[in-house]
């Protein structure tokens, strides 16, 4: 379950290098994907030098990412005839298919994420000698990714999957492509992980998926606000979070459940990705701009004060000056803690590229600007008011130069911290700290003793 499994090794001189872009969806299959390598005999190595086997988890979201792994794949052709394999997993991988092999003919393997739980097997086809191996998948797959043998990066706090794949159809989304249709695992298998993770020390626990709110228990046994509640009651953990919610099926029974399970964190990610219900009936998010307020409204009338964050997208194909202004009316009107937002990209196979891109490179980056200036503003603001208040951080670690030590709160912040010199808070515990400043993206504070 944590840090690399304590299992015989079969041959320890197999090495793998493994590189990871994109969500916390990848990052975690990155740790699912280190462990089952290990598990069967692999090495893991910091470089490509060292390795056998080198592999990137690869993401496909925005902006020509394929260029992107393509021009690196480039930059290590010349190692092929040291013997490495390359393998391309993830977004990429799954998109592009057997054209990766065409573009990079000394790539081996190419697999997209519903395949790796084949990902031992395909690995004895490439040693015994088979030069191409896919595992790319039809949307037909059933299949999660489970493995006792995650190796997961952080010893306090760790992902939990809950969801793989997304029936959403955003009209530019990838996402519906690439990680296949939606699966939920059972509520039970999710809280034996939690037990598990829970028996090694894990105080935190982050539930994923693409669309966390659509969570199914195939067993048919909890919904997600349920399955919410029963983590957040699992003895040992003191913190759960989750990610993504897509404001179609976020209910109202998640927020009861925060304001009935002190452990779940303050902190809500709703996407909205357009203030303009015309651009988000155009970008087919099935909600309009009221009926994402209102799922606001429930946040706002919760007992503990829920920190909201989401991601916009700017220059949607016919988004107008008037759509734009709706956008950040609407940042204004719910105060968010932090917006991402992104510059409309056309992505291969979406709805949307049937839709003229109209909107100029420079208008976008314009758009972008003003929106993140406006926000700034905002965070400012909503940042200061907790000058003065005390809160409990979990401590991540240390900031030597600033002689600070870094602390997240509920609400998801960094809290940066000055202590004593004769307190030296240790990373994975959780201190009181007073608030003494703030800036647009952080906090400050003392610690409490
Ligand atoms: N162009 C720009 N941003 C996008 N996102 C997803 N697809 C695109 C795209 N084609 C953004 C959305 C999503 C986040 C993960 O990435 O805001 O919520
Ligand atoms: Fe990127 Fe989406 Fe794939 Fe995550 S699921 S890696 S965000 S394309």
């Amino acid at each position: 379950m944590s840090g690399v499994p304590q299992v015989p090794q079969k041959d320890p001189q197999k090495t793998f290098y493994l590189e990871t872009f994109g969500c916390q969806m990848n990052v975690h299959d990155s740790e699912k994907v280190v462990g089952t390598l290990v598990q069967e005999g692999y090495r893991q190595v910091e470089t490509v030098e060292q390795a056998d086997l080198v592999l990137y988890n690869t993401c496909s979201i925005r902006d020509k990412a394929e260029q992107k792994v393509f021009n690196r794949l480039a930059d290590y052709k010349k190692y092929k005839k040291q013997g490495k394999t390359f393998g391309v997993l993830g977004c990429v991988a799954q998109q592009e298919g057997e054209k990766i092999f065409e573009r990079a003919p000394y790539v081996s393997l190419v697999c997209g994420s519903a395949s790796y739980r084949n990902l031992p097997d395909m690995l004895v086809q490439i040693e015994a000698g088979k030069q191409r191996v896919t595992g790319l998948d039809d949307r037909e797959t059933d299949a999660c990714f489970e493995t006792e043998f995650t190796a997961r990066t952080n010893p306090h706090r760790g992902y939990i999957t809950i969801i793989e794949g997304c029936d959403k159809f955003c009209a530019y989304c990838v996402v519906p492509y690439t990680r296949g249709k939606e699966r939920s695992r059972t509520s039970e298998s999710v809280l034996a992980e939690a037990r598990q993770m829970a028996d090694l020390g894990y105080t935190e626990i982050q539930l994923l998926g693409q669309n966390v709110s659509s969570f199914k228990d195939p067993a048919g046994k909890q919904t997600f606000a349920e399955l919410l509640a029963a983590v957040g009651e699992v003895p040992g953990i003191r913190r759960v979070r989750f990610t993504t919610s897509h404001p179609r099926d976020f209910g109202r029974d998640i927020v009861d459940a925060i304001d009935a399970v002190p452990t779940l964190c303050d902190h809500v990610h709703l996407p909205v990705q357009s203030g303009s219900t015309r651009v988000l009936d155009a970008m087919q998010r099935l909600y309009t701009r009221e009926q994402y307020l209102e799922r606001i409204a429930w946040m706002k009338s919760a007992k503990r004060e829920i920190s909201i964050t989401t991601d916009v997208i700017v220059g949607f194909p016919g988004e107008t000056e008037a759509d734009f202004a709706a956008t950040l009316g609407l940042l204004e009107e719910v105060g968010y803690d932090a917006v991402f937002a992104f510059k409309y990209s056309p992505r291969p196979n979406t709805p949307s590229l049937k839709l003229d891109d109209a909107i100029p490179d420079e208008e976008k980056a314009h758009r972008l600007e003003v929106l993140m200036a406006r926000q700034r503003e905002i965070q400012i603001t909503r940042y200061k008011k907790y000058i003065g208040t005390n809160c409990e951080v979990m401590v991540e670690g240390r900031n030597e130069p600033r002689a600070q030590w870094i602390g997240r709160t509920t609400h998801n912040k960094t809290l940066n911290f000055t202590a004593p010199q004769t307190a030296t808070p240790k990373a994975g515990t959780y201190a009181p700290v007073l608030i003494t400043g703030s800036f647009p993206n952080s906090l400050l504070g003392e610690l409490v003793i």
